[in-house]
Formats: structure tokens, sequence, C-alpha cells
């Protein structure tokens, strides 16, 4: 789709990368992907698995996009490894696979949004009943679905890049003020202390290998994502800058997202961090009790506006993968 006009600066481009870079996986995937490999040793692994491993995956799929200006199978025709152009095309399969799961999940996001806004606050609690009603979670996931096509259908710079400038600044502002509600919550320091405290012993490889996955997963990289969004990155810009932004911004942004949730963990099970509802109920299931506590008039609107700008978060993601 390369040809249908730039990203208008390096902004917009940091902006859009990490639009993609940022969705479901920081927030609703990493904190269960945290638990499920023991907590603040995954992190770390994590942490190293992001700078070291992915920075340098993505200065070369931003360069490989730019330098060719083709998507991620055209690009490598373009440099002449017509061989190696399955790399980009089991991206896409991959990107097909991606989509199918996480329009799911972003449809149990906007579904919550409508619960949240109508002070349905027990969703949480019966999250395994929620999300297999799948008359009502299916609607969802196609209305997220048209949206993402409407999206990619008006081009990167209108589209993609106009949306993601007003809600990646409310999305992190929001994570901050929940973050710093969440630290004078009962028992927040054991949470704290569980995303933050090592216990190096609880390394064994299947974390290992969920980290280097996640990590992966979070910077949108080995898809030819990053490789299609570099096609529209212009000339002038610096590529390893840009790199450097997108890759800050997309671990900060997890980085907070735990540190926000693992205190809210700790409330909710009254501090017994071995008795979590761990998985893809994670945030599902958590979140929506600390909205109550907030009372029913700032719950509703604070938690309404949490996944609707979750939504948001997975809307900037999905169009980087249909794109
Ligand atoms: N990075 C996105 C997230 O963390 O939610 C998911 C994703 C988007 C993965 C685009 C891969 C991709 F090509």
């Amino acid at each position: 789709m390369a040809g249908r006009g730039n990203f208008s600066n390096r902004l917009g481009f940091i902006l859009a990368a990490a639009g993609s870079a940022v969705g479901l996986g920081n927030i609703w995937k990493f904190p269960f992907e945290v638990e499920a490999g023991g907590g603040a040793a995954f992190v770390v692994l994590y942490l190293i698995f992001c700078f070291l491993l992915c920075f340098p995956v993505m200065v070369t799929e931003i360069a490989i996009g730019r330098k060719t200006n083709k998507n991620a199978v055209g690009a490598f025709n373009a440099l002449g490894y017509n061989k190696w152009n399955i790399i980009g095309k089991m991206g896409i399969i991959g990107g097909v696979v991606i989509l199918s799961f996480y329009n799911v999940v972003a449809g149990w996001a906007l579904g919550y949004f409508f619960e949240m806004a109508q002070g349905n606050f027990s969703v949480g609690k019966e999250f395994g009943s929620y999300v297999s009603n799948v008359s009502t979670t299916g609607i969802y996931a196609l209305i997220f679905m048209v949206f993402t096509a409407y999206v990619v259908s008006r081009g990167v710079s209108s589209g993609i890049e106009k949306g993601a400038k007003i809600l990646m600044p409310s999305l992190i502002v929001m994570i901050l003020a929940l973050l710093a509600y969440s630290l004078t919550l009962p028992n927040a320091m054991t949470g704290v202390k569980y995303y933050l405290v090592p216990e190096f012993s609880e390394l064994n490889l299947k974390t290992i290998g969920g980290a280097l996955r996640q990590s992966f997963f979070s910077l949108s990289l080995g898809m030819g994502t990053i490789i299609t969004y570099g096609s529209y990155l212009s000339k002038k810009e610096n590529i390893i800058t840009s790199s450097v932004s997108v890759t800050l911004f997309d671990v900060g942004i997890a980085f907070l997202a735990g540190l926000m949730l693992f205190p809210l963990v700790a409330y909710s099970t009254g501090g017994d961090m071995s008795n979590i509802q761990g998985g893809a109920g994670l945030i599902f299931a958590a979140l929506p009790s600390v909205f109550e506590s907030l009372g029913a008039g700032l719950g509703t609107v604070l938690g309404a506006f949490f996944f609707l700008l979750l939504s948001f978060a997975a809307l900037t993601s999905t169009v980087s993968l249909l794109e």
C-alpha cells in the first residue's frame, strides 16, 4: 500500500509505530505473562530482550522498509533477495493469526467499555461467562473489525497518524493516574515487590521463551509491520532516533501498566500473590472491582474511559496488522 503518502514528520511516524507497538500486548498480555513467568525475574528478562535484541531488529526493519519503499514481501524482492521473501510471507500469515485472536480480545475491551459505562462492575467476577457469551462478544469483535478496515482505508497519515496523536498521550495520562491511585491502596507494596524484586530461582526455559515471545510481540517485530511503516517514513528522518523513541515508548507503557496492575491485583487478593486469577482474564477480572471501589460516579467514568482507551490502543495495533 506504499504510495499513499508519508507520515507528516518523525513525530507522526513515532506515534503511529508506537501505536502499532502499544496495544493489548502491553496492558492485557504483558501482566499475565509476568504472572505466568513468576513475577519480576520475567520483567528483567523482558527488558533485556527488548533493548538488546528487539531494538536492533526494529532499526533493521525500519531501514529495510524505508530503503525499498515496499511492504514486507516486496521489500525482499526489491533488495534482490526474492528467495527470502518467504520471511515476509510468513509475517503476513502471522499477522492474520494474530489479528484473529487480537480482534476477539479487543472486542472484550469494547464490551467492557459499555459495561463500565452502565456501572456494571460485577462483570469482572463473571468474566468466564461474559466471554463465553459469543453472541455479544462476537458482535463487538465484528464492530472492531469494521473500524479497523475503515481506518486503514483512510490511509496512514489521515487515519492512523491523527488517531494516534490524540490517543497515545491520553493513554499515558490514564495509566499514570491509575498508577498513582493503585499505590495508595492496601497491600499495594506487596504487588510492587512481586513485580520489581526478582526471584531468579523462578527462571526456566519456559520463562525465557515467554519473555522473548513477549518482547517481539510487544514491539510488533518479525511480522513485516514495521517494515511497512518504515516505507512511509520520510528519507529526512533519523532511523535510530525514531527506533529509540518507539522502543522506549512501548517498553515504558508495558512497564507502567504492570506497575499499575500488580498493586491492584494485590489489593483484590488481599495481598496473597499465590492466589492470583491469572491468564487472559487478569486485567478483565481485577480492574472492575477497583473502579467500583472509587464509587459509582467516578468509577463509572474512569472505568469506561479506561476500557475505551484500551480499545483505541488495540485499534492502532489492529490497523497496523491489517495494513
Ligand atoms: N504490538 C502489539 C501489542 O503489543 O499489542 C501487537 C502487534 C501488532 C503484534 C502488530 C505484531 C504486529 F505486527
